[in-house]
């Protein structure tokens, strides 16, 4: 008897806290539509102003080794299935968001070299903020950050005149620029090569 109220009280919680993220992912800002960029993409719906607070990234708050644990499964996927999306984003040094989550819509944001918006942290929270005025109907994109290591993994399609060519965090475009040109050096130095007759 103790142990089903238990399991019903446990049950009440867990039904609670997933109608509690559901609301916070809500947004009358946005909608998903198909994207030019790549699959669904997210969409203003109206006219947004700079610095507005468009919605909510909800997800599961999970410490970095759960974190690590889950990003080499998802790449294992990749590796098997071509299935490449990951959803995992960074709060602070000890904690991630894994965002997989059907009703978490902005998880469906694209990257572009050319962000409209930005992820702004509060605590334990994510939010999607413009960092522009944006016109309703343009697609909603941000930076996603990615490390420079993996730069060859990652093309970028966002199509802006800045575009880079593959995703990679602002921060590194200066290396992303020598790797590109060292990898070039390379491949020349390779087609010059002279026969061995
Ligand atoms: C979190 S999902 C974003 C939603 C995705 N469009 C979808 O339909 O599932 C992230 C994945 O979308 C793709 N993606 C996002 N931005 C992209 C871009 N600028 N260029 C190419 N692919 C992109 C990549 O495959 C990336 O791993
Ligand atoms: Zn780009």
């Amino acid at each position: 008897m103790g142990k089903s109220k238990d399991k019903t009280a446990k049950s009440a919680k867990w039904i609670r806290r997933m109608k509690e993220m559901w609301q916070q992912a809500q947004s009358d800002l946005c909608e998903v539509r198909h994207s030019q960029i790549h699959g669904r993409g997210v969409y203003a719906t109206c006219d947004i102003a700079k610095d507005d607070k468009i919605i909510e990234y909800v997800g599961e708050l999970i410490d970095k080794k759960e974190s690590e644990k889950r990003a080499n499964l998802q790449a294992e996927r990749a590796a098997e299935h071509g299935e490449a999306a990951v959803y995992i984003f960074t709060v602070d040094d000890e904690y991630d968001l894994d965002g997989n989550l059907p009703w978490n819509t902005a998880r469906l944001i694209n990257h572009s070299c050319e962000p409209n918006c930005e992820a702004w942290i509060d605590d334990t929270r994510i939010f999607i903020h413009a960092l522009r005025d944006i016109k309703k109907g343009e697609e909603l994109t941000f930076d996603y950050g990615f490390d420079i290591e993996t730069w060859e993994d990652h093309p970028c399609l966002c199509g802006r005149p800045s575009c880079v060519g593959h995703i990679v965090s602002r921060t590194q475009w200066d290396e992303l620029a020598k790797r590109k040109a060292a990898k070039q050096k390379h491949h020349q130095s390779r087609k010059r090569k002279p026969k061995v007759k």
